[in-house]
């Protein structure tokens, strides 16, 4: 997979599984902006590539504002001058059964994982139509495929996800924009070790292990190459494609 001359917006770059993909993108050769809610984390990662030797900078947005996203695909365009790609890792996950989910907790959980999944897209298919196409990959999750305990807002949210990403699959193709989503399993990234003790957590990634056909949870730089390779030229005709990366879990 190579990147040179490719321009990459990477929403929720500043952790987990968005990092790794900013930095396996800008090592291919590509520019990055890397745009998180938290711009410190952003601007952390951004320069993590300049230090390497890559291209990268860094901005605040928050998916689930459109003026937010709005101003993140304009700063690209201002530093890069165009965008080929565009990675949304930005997600948040509540852990809750449906029945004692919020309104407000339900609401926020589909901002950020769902709208904002739209307002990106919304955003970029104008600038990649214009310039004749374009990649975009959304993270979604296998619990957009299968069902556990206590995801009663992140499971919707992540199921309307899929749907988001054919409709744009659809609407981009005769402008030669391809979307695609994967769906991780259990990676190994901060988001993970938020939700619950070390202890549940530690819990968690055993009872996974034990039955996941491969027998251990993921690494973040194991999405990112999965997700490169469905923004990358090597996957010129997949659209609307839905690809599990969790290392078979889903199977069974
Ligand atoms: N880690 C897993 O096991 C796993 C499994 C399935 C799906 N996913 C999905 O992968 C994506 C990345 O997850 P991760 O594990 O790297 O988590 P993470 O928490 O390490 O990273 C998520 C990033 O999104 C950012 N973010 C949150 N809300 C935002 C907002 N409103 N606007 C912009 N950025 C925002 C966070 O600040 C953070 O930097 C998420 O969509 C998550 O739901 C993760």
């Amino acid at each position: 997979m190579n990147f040179t001359r490719r321009v990459a917006l990477a929403v929720g770059g500043g952790s987990g599984i968005g990092r790794a993909t900013c930095e396996l993108f800008a090592e291919r050769g590509g520019a990055v902006m890397v745009a998180d809610v938290n711009e410190a984390s952003a601007k952390a990662t951004a320069e993590r590539i300049v230090r390497k030797g890559g291209r990268a900078e860094a901005c605040g947005c928050d998916v689930a504002r459109w003026d937010q996203v709005q101003a993140a695909v304009e700063r690209t365009r201002n530093v890069f001058g165009r965008i080929d790609v565009l990675v949304n890792s930005a997600g948040i996950l509540r852990v809750r059964r449906l029945e004692d989910t919020l309104e407000a907790e339900w609401n926020e959980v589909l901002q950020v994982n769902l709208t904002g999944a739209f307002l990106l897209t919304k955003a970029v298919m104008g600038v990649m139509r214009q310039q004749g196409g374009g990649a975009i990959v959304h993270l979604a999750s296998r619990m957009a495929l299968r069902i556990k305990e206590n995801r009663g807002a992140y499971a919707p949210s992540k199921a309307g996800l899929l749907q988001l990403t054919r409709m744009a699959a659809l609407e981009g193709g005769p402008h030669g924009i391809r979307v695609n989503c994967v769906c991780p399993g259990f990676i190994d990234t901060p988001m993970v070790w938020g939700s619950g003790t070390k202890e549940e957590v530690e819990t968690q990634f055993a009872g996974w292990a034990k039955v996941c056909p491969l027998g251990r949870t993921g690494h973040p730089e194991e999405v990112a190459r999965a997700i490169l390779f469905l923004a990358s030229e090597e996957a010129s005709f997949i659209t609307g494609a839905v690809l599990p990366v969790d290392g078979g879990r889903t199977i069974l």
